[in-house]
Formats: C-alpha cells, sequence, structure tokens
C-alpha cells in the first residue's frame, strides 16, 4: 500500500503554488479567458519562481524536484488558471523533461538553463492536421542532407504555439520504416522557415496560445536529432507517458477547484429557509464529487510515486489522466448546477473550469486513446496493482 505522507519540502511546493494563484493568477483570470489573453507577467513570474523546470536537474539550472512536487504544483494552479497550468505542463514534463532524459549533454547545456528559467519557452510538435490519435502517420517529412535534414510539414494545435522559442518537432524520416523511420529534432523558432498560424479560437483555456505551425525547408543541424536514428516515435511515446501525468494533475485541480468553489456556494446560499448544502439533493452532488475527485488524487499521485520510484509508470499514467479528467468534466457540469444561474455566467468561475475540463479529455491522447493503452496493458497480461506496491 503507498501512502502519500507529504514531506515538508513538498508541502511547501504545494503552498508556494496556492499562493501564487490566488495572488498573481485569480484576479484576472476572467478577462484573460475572454479576450484569449496570454499571461504574459504571469508566466514571466511563474519561470522566477521556479515552476517551469520543476523537475531539471540543479546543474541545468531547474528545481531538481520530484514528480509529486510538480503535480501538487501543477493541481493548485490548475484550480483556478488551467490556460496557465497547460504552458506549465508542456514546458516541464515534454520538453525539459523529454531533453534532460533523451537529449545529448550540449543540448542540455544549451537549451535546458533557458528552458527551466522561463527565459524560453517550449513546444512539443506532434499533432498534425491528419495525425492526432493515430500518432505514427507522420506527414511531416525530414531529409537528410548529410550534415543536416531538411524539414517539411504542418503541426497542428501546438500549445506554446507562438511564445516557444524552442520546438520539439517529431518527422518521419524514412516512411518504409513505420515508426522506426521517425526521429525528434530540437527547431528554433527563429529559424528561416518557421511560420506560425493563426491563433486557435477555443472553447477552452482560452489564454493559452494554440497554433498551427508550418515548417517549410528548415534546415536542422544533425546535431539537433534527439537519441539515435528511429528513436523519435519511441521518444514521443515515453515523453507523453511523464506529460500524462501533468494532464492527469490539471483535470484533478480543475475538478477540486470546481468542487471548492460549489462546497462554498452551497453552504453559504439559502433556499426554502436553509442553505443548500442541507438539502439532500446538494449534499448528496457534493459527497460524490467529494469522492470521485480523491479516487483520482489517488491515481495522479500513485502515477507519480512510481515515476519518482522509477518503475514503470505507462499504465499507471493513463489510468490516472483517463479518471481524472472523465472526474473533471462531469463534476465540473454538477458545479455549475450546483451553482444554478449564478454559475451559468463569467464572474462565478465554474462555466470557465467547465470549458476548460473538456480539453483533458482530448489532448495529450484522449480518454479513447488511454482506454486503448489500459486495455492492450490488460490483454498483455499487466497485473493491476502491482503486487511490489
Ligand atoms: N513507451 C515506449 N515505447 C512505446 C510506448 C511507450 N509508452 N508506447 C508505444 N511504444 C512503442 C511500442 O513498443 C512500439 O515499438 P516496437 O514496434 O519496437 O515494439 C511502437 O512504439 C509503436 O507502438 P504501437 O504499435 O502501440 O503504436 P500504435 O500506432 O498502435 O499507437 C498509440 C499507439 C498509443 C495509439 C499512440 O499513437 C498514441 O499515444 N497516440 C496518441 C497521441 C497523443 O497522445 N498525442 C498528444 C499530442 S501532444 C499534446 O497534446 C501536447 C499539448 O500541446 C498539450
Amino acid at each position: 500500500m503507498m501512502h502519500f505522507q507529504l514531506t515538508e519540502e513538498q508541502r511547501a511546493v504545494q503552498e508556494a503554488a496556492r499562493d501564487f494563484t490566488q495572488r498573481t493568477l485569480k484576479p484576472g483570470v476572467i478577462d484573460r479567458d475572454r479576450e484569449m489573453r496570454y499571461p504574459t507577467t504571469e508566466v514571466r513570474e511563474l519561470g522566477a519562481l521556479g515552476f517551469l523546470g520543476m523537475m531539471v536537474g540543479p546543474e541545468y539550472g531547474g528545481g531538481g524536484m520530484d514528480t509529486l512536487s510538480y503535480v501538487l504544483a501543477i493541481e493548485e494552479i490548475s484550480k483556478i488558471d488551467a490556460s496557465c497550468s497547460v504552458i506549465m505542463s508542456v514546458n516541464n514534463s515534454l520538453v525539459c523533461w523529454g531533453l534532460e532524459t533523451f537529449g545529448s549533454e550540449a543540448q542540455k547545456e544549451k537549451y535546458l538553463p533557458k528552458l527551466s528559467t522561463g527565459e524560453w519557452i517550449g513546444a512539443f510538435c506532434l499533432s498534425e492536421p491528419e495525425a492526432g490519435s493515430d500518432a505514427t502517420s507522420q506527414r511531416t517529412t525530414a531529409i537528410d542532407h548529410g550534415d543536416h535534414y531538411i524539414l517539411n510539414g504542418t503541426k497542428n494545435w501546438i500549445t506554446n504555439g507562438s511564445t516557444s522559442k524552442v520546438h520539439l518537432v517529431i518527422a518521419q524520416t524514412d516512411a518504409g520504416k513505420g515508426h522506426k523511420g521517425i526521429n525528434a529534432f530540437i527547431v528554433e523558432a527563429s529559424q528561416a522557415g518557421v511560420e506560425i498560424g493563426a491563433k486557435e479560437d477555443k472553447l477552452g483555456i482560452r489564454a493559452s496560445d494554440t497554433h498551427s505551425i508550418t515548417y517549410t525547408d528548415v534546415h536542422v543541424p544533425k546535431e539537433n536529432r534527439i537519441g539515435e536514428d528511429g528513436f523519435g516515435f519511441k521518444f514521443a511515446m515515453k515523453t507523453l507517458s511523464g506529460g500524462r501525468i501533468g494532464i492527469a494533475a490539471q483535470a484533478l485541480g480543475i475538478a477540486a477547484g470546481a468542487y471548492e468553489l460549489a462546497l462554498a456556494y452551497a453552504q453559504e446560499r439559502v433556499a426554502f429557509g436553509k442553505p443548500i448544502m442541507q438539502h439532500q439533493a446538494i449534499s448528496f452532488k457534493l459527497a460524490e464529487m467529494a469522492t470521485e475527485i480523491e479516487a483520482a488524487r489517488q491515481l495522479v499521485y500513485y502515477a507519480a510515486a512510481l515515476k519518482d520510484r522509477g518503475q514503470n509508470y505507462d499504465l499507471a499514467g493513463s489510468m490516472a489522466k483517463q479518471y481524472a479528467a472523465d472526474t473533471a468534466m462531469k463534476q465540473c457540469v454538477e458545479a455549475v448546477q450546483i451553482h444554478g444561474g449564478y454559475g451559468y455566467v463569467k464572474e462565478y468561475h465554474v462555466e470557465r473550469l467547465m470549458r476548460d475540463a473538456k480539453i483533458t479529455q482530448i489532448y495529450e491522447g484522449t480518454s479513447e486513446i488511454q482506454k486503448l493503452v489500459i486495455s492492450r496493458a490488460i490483454l498483455k497480461g499487466a497485473l493491476y496493482p502491482p503486487a511490489v506496491l
């Protein structure tokens, strides 16, 4: 049995994230959502506080923290501002973690100090107009020209699309080899041939900058390939396995934020002569919300703890993401219902959380893809929970 007795350091991280969220993020969050305005100064402060390279080793300018600390920070920030937490999640768990784990020493020294302090922001460029869930069907090509590759193609739905200075781009280098002919490259946004498309006008996480990016004859030096030739698809899958824990924590935070608002409202709002919390129709809803959110929290912390122990977390991460994302969607709808008409207007925050929740069922692998990963593991005979715990 695994117990999550938080250490003093982990509690301090949680407290710092809560304080930052209330003090800095909450005041402008409604306007940024309405105006689709990127949180420029807020992201700068995230970097100054060490939230953009939390797990990166101190030798590369990061915080050297564990995954559980990272999850606690994402959870707190997502209670109010999921636009900010996705910017943070992509930079931490897809870009920094991917580079630190699989990059060469030269790549790490060149990019991590800037990325982990927020001086530069990173983007993870896998999805394409015709390659979303089916990630092996890459149409972007990188043709080998001796000491460099020539990159051509379009990537879609890229978080940090216009603000990132570094892109980790997945591309096909040899179509005949299927997923073994895929590679991952470091591309700088300032390079000739990189063109950023218009900002997407989204249902939720409206302040984060989501763009398509087109690469036309971009010259990528060979030293910018990550790992051995043909490692790109595994790089993407392994990196996404950790990323999914971050998005699971985001979903958990959105659900917990909506619950906290619904609970406060239910204690204060009077109907039929008593606070609505004292009506069973509402108290049972809150009981169910609290239970499902706690179950999601256990799954998310469990996946993070497995990663911190160096054990395989692919299955636990998929379970955490699928359950937390579906819980966030369901419980945000309930939070709006508890608020009645007030829940339907922007001032009360829950309608935004409900819109933000939806994306957690879609990005970094849809809930259906998580079920595919889980069911394939079951078919392979994976025992769950592993007896070793
Ligand atoms: N770790 C290591 N290797 C893995 C792996 C993992 N987690 N998952 C798969 N692989 C390996 C397999 O072992 C296999 O290698 P071998 O042939 O050597 O055995 C290879 O990868 C191909 O695997 P599959 O045959 O399982 O591939 P598939 O085509 O059936 O696809 C999939 C598997 C799970 C559906 C995968 O395509 C997938 O995860 N799709 C979803 C993509 C996704 O999550 N996109 C998110 C975009 S990024 C984003 O959203 C960021 C953002 O901005 C917020």
